[in-house]
């Protein structure tokens, strides 16, 4: 099977080459725009791709993203409302997300931002040891990667709340929330507030002046699903006002971040490059294989988002 390579932004072979070389066999990768090959694409693989990308291809039949998130994708106008779209799963990148998150609690939690501000100011102070237990920290979202979260943060002693979608079973030690309510009661309770949410039109902004004016004062933002979801100027404003005392952002709503952009050097930001978690190698040449194997039979793809739902 023919398998388009589609992106603005990124080189695909050069992330994903070996994903691509060893499902060679069975999928043929070609550099969009296939002219040469377009009516042989039934599927294809796909990041920030341009808005006219998928005219090009009448036998397309699915897309698979080269992450979680499945947005950029199902944001191309040209893409046919029946091609299935399928993003990836991949346990070592929830492990890997769970890791970084964990981290940037523990950064909020053991104050490590002083410490690093008293090391430069030749400052020996001992600082307020905050047990896990007194730090609550909510994750909006609970899905492959919010729930693998969850579990390496209850295991530390942190009490964790869950908002989702829809209401489902959890284990003991988690609180869980949903809706619109459910997510202001959830906030007055919350001091670090993880995103990991998909971008949808409903979670779109999510991140806003409400949202921080809800949390318990002092709070900590953890931002790593995607940039559009935060109101930039409600995060400043709620900075200034010291009801948070600072945030971690992965994502950024124009990436790269703009060189004259305040974050770079806000002293209550710490920024990374969109670099929380890739997915592996291994889980996107399974994800492939599993969406040929599919397409061949005529049948929807594991792991194909709800195109209504945005997810
Ligand atoms: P997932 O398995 O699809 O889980 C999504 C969760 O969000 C589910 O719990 C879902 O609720 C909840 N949700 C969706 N819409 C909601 C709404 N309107 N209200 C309340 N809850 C809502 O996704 P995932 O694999 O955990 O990944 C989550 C996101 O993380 C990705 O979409 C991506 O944006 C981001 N991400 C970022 C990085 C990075 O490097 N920064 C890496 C990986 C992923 P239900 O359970 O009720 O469906
Ligand atoms: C990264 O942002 C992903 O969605 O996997």
């Amino acid at each position: 099977m023919h398998c388009a390579l589609v992106s603005r932004t990124l080189d695909l072979r050069s992330y994903f080459g070996k994903a691509l070389d060893g499902i060679a066999e069975h999928i043929q990768a070609v550099d969009h725009p296939a002219d040469d090959h377009a009516e042989q694409v039934q599927m294809a693989l796909a990041w920030h791709p341009p808005a006219d990308a998928f005219a090009s291809y009448p036998n397309l039949k699915a897309v698979c993203t080269i992450g979680a998130g499945a947005d950029n994708v199902l944001a191309c106008p040209s893409l046919p409302p029946h091609v299935d779209v399928v993003r990836v799963v991949d346990p070592a990148q929830a492990e890997m997300m769970a890791g970084f998150i964990l981290w940037h609690v523990i950064w909020h939690q053991r104050r490590f931002a002083s410490f690093m501000a008293q090391q430069k100011a030749k400052i020996w102070k001992r600082l307020d040891q905050r047990r896990p237990q007194t730090v609550s920290v909510a994750l909006l979202g609970y899905g492959q990667i919010g729930q693998r979260v969850a579990e390496e943060l209850t295991a530390l002693g942190f009490p964790v709340l869950a908002w989702s979608r829809t209401q489902k079973p959890l284990p003991a030690n988690l609180r869980g929330f949903h809706g619109r309510d459910g997510l202001l009661t959830m906030l007055a309770e919350t001091e670090v507030l993880v995103n990991l949410l998909p971008l949808t039109p409903e979670t779109r902004g999510i991140l806003n002046r409400d949202a921080f004016a809800a949390m318990r004062p002092g709070g900590y933002l953890i931002q790593v699903g995607r940039g559009e979801h935060l109101v930039e100027a409600d995060l400043l404003a709620a900075l200034q006002s010291g009801q948070l005392s600072g945030a971690s952002l992965d994502v950024f709503a124009v990436e790269p971040l703009p060189q004259d952009h305040v974050f770079w050097h806000h002293p209550q930001v710490f920024m990374t490059p969109h670099d929380a978690c890739d997915i592996s190698v291994d889980a996107l040449a399974a994800t492939l294989m599993a969406t040929a194997t599919a397409v061949q039979a005529g049948e929807r793809p594991p792991h194909a988002v709800d195109r209504q739902r945005g997810y």
